[in-house]
Formats: C-alpha cells, structure tokens, sequence
C-alpha cells in the first residue's frame, strides 16, 4: 500500500511541476505567474479541488506520444471566493505553451457543465499559444465544443475571462463569448490575427501590444472591460468582482452587512450641478457620494467615456449603475457608449440586478461618422435593452435629458420604476437655444427677440416640473437625499415581478 500512496504523490508532484522547472523559470521572468500560482491566489486558503490532474492527451503524431505530461495544460477544478463556489480553468503555458488539445478542452468543458449544473461562476484564467498545432482539427473540435458551452451558459451562470497570456486566432472566440473580460498589461494579448500576418495582408506594422494589448483593448476596442498591471493586481480585483455578483440567474446577488448609513444625506450635491447648463460636472461623484461606503466597481473606465458603467452596492445589495458623464462629449450618446451600457443592462437584467440610470444627456452624437457607422442601429441597442429589462429600475435624472436619449435612459416610458429628477433637470426634446432656433427662425436676426424666446422656452421646459405633472417623473427629490431616496426605492421593488411575453428569443438590433 505504501507503494502505492508514494506512486500517487509522486504522479501528483510530477502533474503539479508543468512542463519543468526550466519552463517555469521562463515564465516568472516574464512576469507572469504559474497556472497553479494563479489558482492559489485567486482561490480561498485551501480550497481548491482539482479535477483531471492525470488527463493526458492522446496524439501519436509528431513525437507527441513520448511527451505527455499529466493534465495536459490546464489546472482545472473548483474552488471559493470569499466563501462562495466558483469554477476555475488555469492554462498553464509551461505544457504546449498551453495550447488546447482535445483532452485539454475536455478538462475545460467538464468544469462548465459542473458549473452549470450547480449553479457557480466559471472563471477561465487564459494564457495559450491557441490550438494545440500537432493535433489539428482535434483541437478546432475542442474549441467549438466550449464555445457551445460559453453559449449555453450565457444568462444563466457568470462567466469571467481573465487574459494573462497569449489569446489568438479562434481562441478569443471563447473570451468574447463570456461576460466579462479582464487583461494583464504588457504580458497578455488577443487578436484574430497577429503582427505577422497583418503585415503580410495589410502592410501594416504593429506590435503584438499595439495590435492586441490589455492598453488597446480595455481604451480602443472595448473588448476588455479592465486592464490591470500585473498578475496580482488582476487576480485580487477578480476576487472583489466576483463579490458583487450572484452564483447563478437562479440566485440574488449576496448581500453584505453595511456599515454607510442608508439615511445618510450628502450635502455637497447640491451644489454638484453648475449653474451654468453648458458646464460640465463629474457623474462619478455622485455615483462614490450614493453608493455604500463608496465602494464603486468601475468597468471599461477608459472605453467610451461619455458613459460609466459599474457595480456598486445600495444597504448591502448589489445594484448596476449605468451614468452618463457630461465631463466626455457633454455626456452624449454614441455608437461606443450605446454598446457598452446596452450589453451592461443585458447582463444586469440576465442576473437579476437592480439598475441605477443617472441621466445627465443632451442627445445622440450627431455627424456623419455616427451615422455612417450605424448610430440607429447601435443607439437602438441601449433603448432595446432597457425596454426589455424587467429588473428594478430606478432613474435620477440630475441635469438634461433631451430628445430619444430621455425615452432611452430607462425613462418611465420604459417601465422604469420609480424616476425621480433633481431640481436642476431639464426634461425637453432638445435643449432651449437649439429649440428656439428651430420653432422661431424668421426671429433669428433679431438677438432681442431670441433672448425673450429662449427665456420663456427655458421657463416653460427647461425644469423637471412639466414631466413631473404628467407623472413621468415620479417626485422631484434634493440632491442631497439621493442615496436615501433611491435606497427606499429599491427597497420597495425587491420582490418585483414582471415578465415579457413568451418567445424563443427577442431580436435584439446587433
Ligand atoms: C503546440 C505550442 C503552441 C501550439 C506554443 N507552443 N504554441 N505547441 N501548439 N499552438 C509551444 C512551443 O512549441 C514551445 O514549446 C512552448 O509552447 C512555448 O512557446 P514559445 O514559442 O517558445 O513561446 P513564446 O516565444 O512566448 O511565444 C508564444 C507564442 C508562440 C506567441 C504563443 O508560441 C506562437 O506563436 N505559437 C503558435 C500560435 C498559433 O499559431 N497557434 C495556433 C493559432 S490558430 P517548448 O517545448 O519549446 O517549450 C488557433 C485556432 C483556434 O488557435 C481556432 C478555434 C476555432
């Protein structure tokens, strides 16, 4: 028998050194920590199960059958975060550079339908030089069998991606299939095609961090949501994502005991809006002043400014915040910052977390260069996501709220819940010079009578009262009391129930 137990601790010993000490020398002086290092930190002390430690793969071509090492480029298993069940995959670039194989997809797809079944994140940890070369289309059918899983999974548990390696080719199919996807700087990339072949194509040179890059994903594409500096940085803000959200579309976000008193008034917003309409205010102050403890998780803050997207918690409960930022293009909406919060609403609708809008928007961006490049269809995205959201929503209207973007921004129109707006909003189809313009233009020479049009223009719907008596704004609050208005609100929707009618699935304008 103890020959038998110290065979088991040495197959394990050997499963747990990779592709060999030199390899993971090679990656330390990259940077970059080991697929089993990642787990350690990212897990609970301890609690890491691994699945598959003996899985090997089972290709005989090109000298592969003599170079098998066990587990096969993937730590996989389950583990916690803060006491909660997630699943976790850790490709281990000292094996293959952890290139998928067919074996090593397999170990991927075995966590996910664990996952699913129970009901618990899945967190991949990506770091692989694609499909594994020697197995050929082996490794193509393992790919697709976990981008048929990444669907599937969509809506019903949380997916998270975490870029700390190489991520090319059809691999970064899988990552752009999950909800969220966060990058390591300098050390990790994603691209369909790398500098190679954009150069033999295109002609363009690149580097693969200029073409890829956690910079160029998380301020240019938008496909990362986070970019962070190294691998401990990414895996600890991963812990305190992974806080705010529930296990599963079954489950509510977890609530946290909290310390921020829900009746704590903030004098300061008051006087957060300038008087001069045409003057920007930041949006995340009031987002840090109303959330508990301040405690904001903000996502793709480099990527389309002129909204904020991000979790925070409102008397311990997890809401999604969705702002515009008049401090960016006057808080307009565009292509980019349509997406970004129409796919933030879907996921928070999928998940069952209440939705907090802090409207200041003068309009959709006009121009050539939004209309060429789909603003209709794009805007239509945000608006279709939150007409088809039926979790809470609350709305804070704070200064404009022009045109299509009022009805957009989860407007009562929208079934929004309750909408409060503060004394400074302004509720038109457009803002008073631009309207004045249009409805009195044979007045336009005369400065005088512009000015007196203006002003009784401003007068008459530049203020949230008109909206108000029609009951499109349910009350008119102070700025001050926002977090404790909200919080009631909030408080009164949290066993809301509404349904869309049945269907396969909607037809959302992509
Ligand atoms: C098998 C691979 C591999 C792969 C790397 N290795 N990629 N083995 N299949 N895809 C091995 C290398 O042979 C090497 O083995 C070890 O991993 C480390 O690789 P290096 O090249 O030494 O590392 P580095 O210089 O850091 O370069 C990393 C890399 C490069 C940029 C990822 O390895 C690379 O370009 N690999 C090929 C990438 C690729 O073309 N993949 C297929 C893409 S198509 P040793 O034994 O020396 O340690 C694809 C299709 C998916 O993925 C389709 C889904 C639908």
């Amino acid at each position: 028998m103890q020959e038998i137990l110290a065979k088991l601790d040495s197959m394990r010993a050997a499963a747990r050194l990779g592709g060999g000490e030199k390899r993971i020398a090679s990656q330390h002086a990259k940077g970059k920590l080991t697929a089993r290092e990642r787990i350690d930190l990212f897990l609970d002390e301890g609690s890491f199960e691994e699945f598959d430690m003996f899985v090997q793969h089972r290709c005989n071509d090109f000298g592969m059958e003599d170079q098998k090492v066990p587990g096969d480029g993937v730590v996989t298993g389950h583990g916690t975060v803060n006491g909660r069940l997630v699943f976790v995959f850790s490709q281990d670039f000292t094996v293959f550079g952890g290139s998928l194989s067919e074996a090593h997809a397999e170990k991927i797809c075995k966590i996910m339908d664990q996952a699913l079944k129970v009901g618990a994140p899945v967190i991949g940890l990506n770091d692989s030089g694609g499909a594994r070369i020697q197995e050929g289309v082996a490794s193509l059918g393992g790919y697709a069998e976990v981008f048929q899983r990444n669907v599937n999974a969509s809506g019903v548990i949380p997916q998270i991606s975490l870029i700390m390696g190489p991520c090319a080719g059809g691999a970064v199919y899988s990552p752009a299939m999950t909800d969220f996807i966060f990058m390591v700087k300098d050390s990790s990339y994603m691209f369909v095609t790398g500098p190679d072949v954009v150069k033999t194509v295109t002609h363009e040179v690149v580097t693969a961090e200029e073409l890829g890059g956690a910079v160029t994903h998380s301020s240019k594409s938008g496909v990362a949501d986070m970019a962070f500096e190294n691998d401990v940085e990414a895996l600890l803000q991963l812990r305190r994502f992974i806080d705010f959200l529930p296990a599963s579309n079954r489950e509510k976000a977890p609530e946290r005991p909290c310390t921020d008193p829900i009746d704590r008034d903030d004098l300061s917003l008051d006087t957060l809006v300038p008087e001069n309409p045409n003057k920007p205010y930041d949006m995340k102050e009031l987002i840090l002043k109303t959330v508990d403890e301040g405690d904001f998780f903000e996502l793709q803050p480099d990527y389309a400014k002129n909204i904020i997207i991000g979790f925070g918690r409102m008397n311990g409960t997890t809401v999604g915040i969705v702002a515009n930022q008049p401090m960016v293009l006057a808080g307009c909406l565009d292509i980019d910052s349509s997406k970004k919060a129409a796919r933030f609403v879907r996921f928070c609708d999928a998940f069952e977390i209440p939705i907090l809008t802090l409207v200041d928007v003068p309009g959709f961006m006009p121009g050539t260069s939004q209309e060429y490049n789909g603003i209709i269809k794009h805007g239509a995205k945000l608006l279709f996501a939150y007409a088809e959201a039926t979790v809470p929503k609350v709305t804070v209207i704070t200064r404009k709220a022009y045109g299509g973007a009022y009805d957009v921004m989860a407007s009562k129109h929208l079934r929004g819940d309750i909408n409060y707006a503060w004394p400074s909003s302004e509720i038109a189809v457009m803002g008073p010079k631009g309207a004045v313009e249009i409805i009195f233009r044979s007045d336009i020479g005369d400065a005088a009578k512009i000015e007196a049009r203006t002003e009784e223009y401003r007068q008459k719907f530049a203020n949230p009262f008109v909206a108000a008596s029609r009951g499109y704004i349910d009350d008119v609050i102070m700025p001050h009391g926002t977090r404790r208005r909200v919080i009631k609100a909030l408080s009164m929707l949290k066993n809301k129930q509404l349904q869309n009618p049945w269907r396969k699935h909607d037809n959302i304008p992509l």
